[in-house]
């Protein structure tokens, strides 16, 4: 984008922003952007484009030894800094170690990418309690926790955003993976509705809602032999993470990577539940 124009957008995303004597000062400290599930898949991917772009990203995610060897492999692609942070998001105490990192590195987060979550695959009212309990925890609890921590801070500043990955699932009813599809239907909706009580207040809010993507995601929740990854074009994490990240940069609040996934979400809106719901049911079916 030329400069004016990058000007400009700037301007128009700022056209509500006033400083508040009443907000805190970051004199001094570093912007980071935090991605959650940076480890491995989409976030990774996403860091490389966070990185690639000149931000200070902190890769969220459980697993210590895969964490090193993605901020190695971030590093080498992009040169840029990476930092980890080993951590459980359903934690109750999430935030503030989050937080407690943050003050160690004299940083802020800038911008929050919601992107750890879990699918489940079968028949709703065959996945045992704790799995349910934790896939709400994670792909829902977590997420709105930590967008509404961040997001006063961003106001203030006017600068920032959040961008969170939802699923082109979240655009309807998923019979097989139930409490997944809604989870991401949440999350959509939960973003759609933020982007509008903050627009032209410097902030960017955005969801980025994919199709089926080449990750170990599908195989880990059993799902790896469904119709859906046959009939529908798997995209790779490269293209997903390039449009996710465009698509933030440029403010767009609901954004389908894909051509032919765009037209699956006009559809998808378009159509009755009635006719849509037994089609993804029959794609989603374990076989
Ligand atoms: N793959 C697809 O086809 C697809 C399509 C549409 C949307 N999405 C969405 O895209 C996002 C990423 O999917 P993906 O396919 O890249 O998944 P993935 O390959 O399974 O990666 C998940 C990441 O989340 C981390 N994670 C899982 N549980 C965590 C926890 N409790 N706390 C912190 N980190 C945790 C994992 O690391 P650890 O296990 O080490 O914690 C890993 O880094 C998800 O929101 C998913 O719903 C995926």
């Amino acid at each position: 984008m030329p400069a004016f124009a990058t000007k400009l957008a700037e301007r128009w995303r700022r056209r509500y922003w006033r400083a508040s004597p009443m907000a805190p000062s970051d004199e001094g400290l570093t912007p980071f952007t935090v991605i959650t599930g940076g480890s491995r898949g989409i976030g990774k991917a996403l860091a490389v484009e966070f990185a690639n772009a000149g931000h200070h990203v902190i890769i969220v995610a459980r697993g210590k030894e895969q964490l090193e060897a993605a901020r190695s492999d971030i590093m080498e692609a992009t040169g840029a800094r990476v930092e980890t942070l080993s951590l459980d998001i359903t934690n109750s105490d999430a935030v503030a170690q989050i937080d407690r990192r943050l003050t160690k590195l004299d940083g802020f987060v800038d911008i929050i990418v919601n992107n750890a979550a879990i699918g489940l695959a079968g028949p709703f009212s065959e996945h045992d309690d704790r799995s349910v309990r934790y896939l709400c925890d994670l792909n829902v609890s977590a997420p709105t926790v930590l967008m509404r921590h961040y997001l006063p801070g961003m106001l203030a500043r006017g600068r920032g955003g959040v961008l969170n990955i939802a699923s082109l699932g979240g655009l309807v009813p998923g019979p097989y993976q139930a409490a997944y599809y809604a989870s991401k239907a949440y999350i959509i909706s939960l973003t759609e509705a933020v982007a509008h009580e903050t627009a032209g207040r410097g902030v960017r809010i955005s969801v980025l809602a994919p199709g089926p993507v080449k990750t170990a995601f599908h195989k880990a929740m059993g799902a790896g032999s469904s119709y859906y990854l046959k009939f529908h074009g798997v995209m790779s994490v490269e293209k997903i993470a390039r449009s996710g990240y465009r698509g933030f940069v440029w403010g767009q609040t609901l954004n389908v990577p894909g051509f032919l996934h765009k037209m699956n979400a006009i559809a998808l809106r378009l159509l009755p539940h009635t006719l849509t719901v037994p089609i993804v049911g029959w794609l989603l079916k374990r076989r």
